[in-house]
């Protein structure tokens, strides 16, 4: 599946939709998350390192960027580095923390703001696109590499209608 569209009626959605994502995650991914501020990005990441079994709080990492997590996918530890970079001041800060190594072929990382990063942040598997409705959020998922649509065939989410 190249592309899924749906509509998260509530919060519940948000976090069901991030449950499915969890369970067809796997090591390597990029996936950017896209949509105005309150669009559910950092609810959606939430809903999914907590389906992946972080037991924690998940706050965006609106100051430090980045917040890295381990998880278990299929019994194997899997490190989910959340990235906010709504503050990123320009794309050699990006480069003069050393993100870029983040971006590889066993580190999961979940993106919001990617546009903040443009030039220097590696492509996505998986583009997310949230936008607000008068009730509920419409959201889209778009896979670009053969990675990402590998994910997104093995997602299996049922919208409650
Ligand atoms: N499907 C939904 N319908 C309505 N409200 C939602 C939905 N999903 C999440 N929300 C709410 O929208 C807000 C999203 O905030 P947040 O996740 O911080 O957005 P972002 O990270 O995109 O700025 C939260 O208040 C959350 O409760
Ligand atoms: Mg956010």
């Amino acid at each position: 599946m190249q592309h899924f569209q749906t509509h998260l009626h509530n919060e519940a959605g948000t976090a069901a939709l991030g449950a499915a994502l969890a369970r067809a995650l796997a090591p390597g991914l990029t996936i950017y998350l896209e949509g105005d501020l309150g669009a559910g990005k950092t609810a959606l990441t939430r809903a999914m390192l907590h389906a992946a079994g972080h037991a924690g709080h998940v706050k965006s990492p609106t100051y430090t960027l980045a917040e890295p997590y381990t998880v278990r996918l299929g019994g194997d530890p899997v490190e989910i580095i959340h990235f906010d970079l709504y503050r990123l001041g320009s794309p050699e800060e990006f480069l003069d923390a050393g993100f870029r190594e983040h971006f590889n072929q066993s580190t999961i990382c979940i993106v919001e703001w990617p546009e903040k990063a443009a030039g220097v942040l590696p492509a996505p598997d998986i583009k997310v696109l949230l936008s607000i409705k008068v009730a509920g959020r419409d959201i889209e998922l778009q896979a670009l590499t053969d990675q990402g649509s590998q994910c997104l065939d093995r997602l299996k989410f049922a919208p409650n209608l």
